[in-house]
């Protein structure tokens, strides 16, 4: 069982006053729940779990787009140190993916592949998927039959954030950085139709807020 780093039901979050966040976003949090410092200690140590694991395979490391951007890059950085660092390190390519399947704050039933390379290139390979967030889990279990159709080695998964949601099918990954409540959170990546992804820490969306940029 993967540990991780538990932010309780009851927990507030931070009070936007205290940390740096756009203007233009201002009104639209209720508050800071994950600060970017917080996010990056905790990735931090995901990788050197990551390279302890998996140690001796060659792997290919899949970021899936968009809102696993920062986690991907922060963790490859994290991953990079550690191998120019230690006796022990992890050979790396990578690869991009785009799925989408989010509308307003809610997961729809159709995930959609709207990107990548040939995933046939992971025939054989030790696949390592990052995504931002496992919510219902539905977006993850498409994500992994799609790539297991391509016979790869091993397929392991990062996720920064898991919801603790009663809508979760019970898939969990690999690694977690996270576990949350069941709110809608931005930052860090983390969208909502698109917008907040220019906003460091992970913050919770306010109600008004999804009003205010629903589509
Ligand atoms: P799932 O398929 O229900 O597990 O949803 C996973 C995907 O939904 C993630 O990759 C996100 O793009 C999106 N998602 C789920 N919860 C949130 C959230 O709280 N904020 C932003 N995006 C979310
Ligand atoms: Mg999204």
């Amino acid at each position: 069982m993967a540990s991780y780093l538990e932010i309780l039901d009851d927990d507030q979050g931070h009070e936007l006053s205290l940390f740096c966040v756009p203007k233009h976003y201002e009104e639209d949090l209720d508050s800071v729940i994950i600060p970017n410092g917080l996010i990056k200690d905790r990735t931090e140590r995901l990788a050197r779990d990551i390279v302890r694991d998996m140690g001796g395979h060659h792997i290919v490391a899949l970021c899936v787009l968009k809102g696993g951007y920062k986690f991907f890059a922060d963790l490859m950085d994290y991953i990079k140190a550690l191998n120019q660092n230690s006796d022990k390190s992890v050979p790396l390519t990578v690869d991009f993916i785009r799925l989408k399947s989010y509308s307003n704050d809610q997961s729809t039933n159709c995930v959609k592949v709207i990107g990548g390379d040939e995933l046939s290139a992971l025939s054989g390979k030790v696949s390592f998927v990052f995504i931002d967030i496992v919510e219902t889990g539905r977006t993850m279990e498409t994500l992994l039959a799609l790539l297991n159709e391509c016979n790869p080695k091993m397929v392991k998964v990062a996720s920064l954030l898991v919801k603790r949601t009663p809508r979760s099918s019970g898939y969990r990954p690999d690694y977690i950085g996270f576990e949350v409540p069941d709110k809608f959170l931005v930052g860090y990546a983390l969208d909502y139709n698109e917008y907040f992804r220019d906003l460091s820490h992970i913050c919770i969306l306010s109600d008004r807020a999804k009003e205010k940029y629903r589509v």
